[in-house]
């Protein structure tokens, strides 16, 4: 089953519980309607971003405006990087983030994987160019310092998913602060709750920074302008914001350790979990029947594990956790 099969039967079914896609459900900051709703200028702008959107972020991650470029998404700096990157060797660890097979695919790109143990932690061994994602979607895990420093030491490179590096439990390393060779694609659509704005940066050092820079001209050529505008003019709620979600999304993680009754690895970051199953396609298929739809494994490179994500309030995953228990459980 792809994706867009996956997807269509979750129309047809229409589940009570959507704990597929990643569309978070907590509201998006106040503070940034009042933003959007105030924007009035809806005129070109530079393709690297706006001087005040490059200014925000820069002062958010302690670097200069010169390696900061807005993005249309996450996923749009993820293919920049990919392309930037097409003539060296990519490499991800698996379970992966099935975007980058998207990318790989129109590019026509070569994209190797790195086996993970139990906890879900890879060995990096191999040279080449990482593209690594903590915390971890469909896992939910952060890699510890050493892990950290084991993939700077090895990597020629690395293009650091940092989607969710807003919503972390017990701490989280960027391999930014290992090593000048990575680049962070960051995203506002988990923090803020707002996917559908289609903003992000790419954090990089300066000459790959300009090639991102030269992507966007060829694609989107300028990322949305009053977005970047309102996103800047409130860039300083950040820490609040991240302490708040974090910890919604912590408690619902907690929760669902109590609450499913099948086999996960403890998530620190993010907001999904990724339970074992006897095999993820019937799963999938007896919980929608049981009014809850989540995601089959093998779309991110595993078939004995199934994706949930956390969007729901928690009376609403007690229920549907509930039902999944029943259709999925058994043995394993
Ligand atoms: C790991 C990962 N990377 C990138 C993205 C893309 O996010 P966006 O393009 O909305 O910023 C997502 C979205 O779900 C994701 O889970």
């Amino acid at each position: 089953m792809d994706f867009a099969e996956v997807l269509m039967r979750i129309k047809e079914a229409s589940p009570k519980h959507r704990l597929d896609i990643g569309d978070p459900d907590l509201p998006p900051p106040p503070e940034l309607l009042e933003a959007l709703r105030k924007e009035e200028d809806f005129r070109y702008g530079p393709a690297e971003g706006l001087p005040e959107f490059r200014e925000a972020v820069a002062s958010a991650f302690g670097v200069e405006p010169g390696e900061v470029v807005a993005v249309a998404g996450g996923r749009h700096g993820l293919a920049a990087l990919m392309w930037v990157f097409r003539r060296r060797r990519l490499l991800t660890p698996t379970p992966y983030y099935p975007g980058y097979f998207d990318i790989a695919g129109v590019f026509e790109l070569g994209l190797g994987l790195v086996e993970t143990d139990g906890g879900w932690m890879p060995k990096f061994a191999e040279r080449g160019v990482y593209v690594v994602n903590y915390p971890n979607n469909p896992t939910g895990v952060v890699l510890p310092r050493e892990k950290v420093r084991e993939l700077v030491d090895v990597a020629e490179f690395v293009i650091s998913d940092e989607i969710y590096r807003d919503i972390v439990f017990n701490g989280f390393t960027s391999p930014m602060e290992l090593s000048s060779s990575v680049a962070v694609v960051y995203s506002f659509s988990k923090v803020f709750s707002v996917p559908g704005l289609r903003i992000g940066a790419v954090i990089a050092p300066r000459d790959v920074a300009r090639e991102v820079a030269k992507f966007n001209r060829a694609t989107v050529n300028v990322p949305p302008t009053p977005t970047q505008r309102a996103v800047a003019s409130v860039v300083d709620i950040l820490p609040r914001r991240r302490a708040e979600v974090s910890e919604a999304y912590r408690r619902r993680a907690e929760l669902a350790a109590g609450w499913l009754k099948l086999e996960f690895v403890r998530p620190g970051g993010a907001f999904y979990v990724f339970p074992r199953v006897a095999d993820d396609v019937r799963c999938f298929e007896a919980a929608l029947a049981a009014g809850v739809s989540l995601l089959p494994g093998s779309l991110y490179g595993d078939p004995r594990h199934v994706r949930l994500a956390l969007v729901e309030d928690e009376e609403r995953l007690r229920e549907a956790f509930t039902a999944v228990n029943a259709a999925c459980g058994g043995p394993r």
